[in-house]
């Protein structure tokens, strides 16, 4: 694997060998006072964010300081973007300037996948590049953390039933997670107001419901989504209100889902909005488990694309420049 840009591209094996990779990071981990492997030693990981963040931007962070990596962050207010130069030339730029990978958050759909085709050479030189979030497309590893919280709550993910609810629209976890989670074998419903479902979604490997209520008894988990004001030009319908009421997981919701059934939340979370104070803090949300998770998956997706996908391998293989 060169790039990760989607989770449409990855195979159940592939997911899975991702997932496993993850799991042996953290228990490699485990109980060192010192949290240094040498794994990217000599390798440049840059971050370059074009929309705010703290969990991916920060976990990516570590994931690579973890492994020995030379780690850099851009922003795009504080580099030449603010300047107006373009996005060809700013990753150009970032490629020439040493980065074996870059991680790329960016408010246009599709930006990654734009960027690996820009910085692919004809040989096939070039950085890899991972999605942090394109748009309102996909965000990758947020859906395999996602995906390692599950299956470390609930075992096998096959013929699990999961709920993902809310503002299904804006949402590149949403996407991400249908194909990810139905790649592993679980089943997938989207519960949403109409307003707040995407054209195509019948094409999507889920089924589909408005009523949050009606579906809370069967589901093996329900991932709440943020409500995305900031994507909907100052309102959106129902009211958040209205939205609060009919969608929100709030303690009589909760007290509809089975015993083991368990909540997540990618973040960041709007409490009182689609998820209430205290089920944001019951034993049963993930919340703290999935950013935790969000660094082992990290740290395996750099080794696998820096590196490659034979855990027992610590060498790094020659630089391609
Ligand atoms: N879940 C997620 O992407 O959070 P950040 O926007 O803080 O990175």
């Amino acid at each position: 694997m060169r790039h990760l840009l989607s989770t449409q591209d990855l195979s159940r094996e592939q997911a899975t060998a991702i997932l496993d990779e993850a799991e042996r990071f953290e228990q490699a981990l485990t109980g060192r006072e010192v949290k240094k492997l040498p794994t990217l030693r000599g390798r440049t990981v840059m971050t370059v964010f074009y929309e705010n963040s703290t969990r991916t931007r920060v976990s990516f962070e570590v994931a690579g300081k973890w492994m020995s990596a030379d780690v850099i962050n851009v922003s795009a207010s504080s580099s030449s973007a603010g300047k107006g130069e373009s996005l060809r030339d700013t990753v150009k730029t970032l490629y020439a300037a040493g980065a074996d990978a870059l991680i790329v958050r960016h408010p246009a759909s599709g930006a990654a996948r734009q960027i690996a085709d820009w910085t692919t050479a004809a040989d096939g030189s070039g950085p890899s590049i991972i999605n942090a979030g394109d748009g309102m497309h996909e965000h990758p590893t947020q859906a395999l953390l996602d995906a390692l919280t599950l299956r470390q709550r609930l075992g096998s993910l096959d013929g699990k039933r999961i709920a993902i609810v809310g503002d299904v629209l804006h949402s590149r976890v949403a996407r991400s997670n249908a194909y990810l989670l139905s790649t592993l074998g679980a089943e997938v419903v989207l519960v949403a107001p109409p307003t707040l479902l995407p054209t195509g979604v019948e094409q999507w490997p889920v089924t589909v419901s408005t009523d949050i209520d009606a579906e809370l008894a069967a589901v093996d988990a329900v991932m709440m989504l943020r409500v995305q004001a900031e994507r909907m030009n100052g309102g959106f319908f129902p009211s958040s209100r209205e939205y609060s009421v009919r969608y929100g997981l709030n303690e009589r919701r909760l007290a509809l889902m089975a015993d083991d059934a368990v909540v997540l939340h990618p973040g960041p979370m709007l409490r009182g909005m689609e998820i209430g104070y205290s089920v944001a803090d019951s034993p049963r949300a993930t919340v703290l488990e999935q950013v935790r998770n969000g660094v082992h998956v990290r740290m395996a997706v750099l080794f696998g694309l820096l590196v490659g996908t034979d855990p027992e391998t610590t060498t790094p293989v020659p630089n391609s420049r």
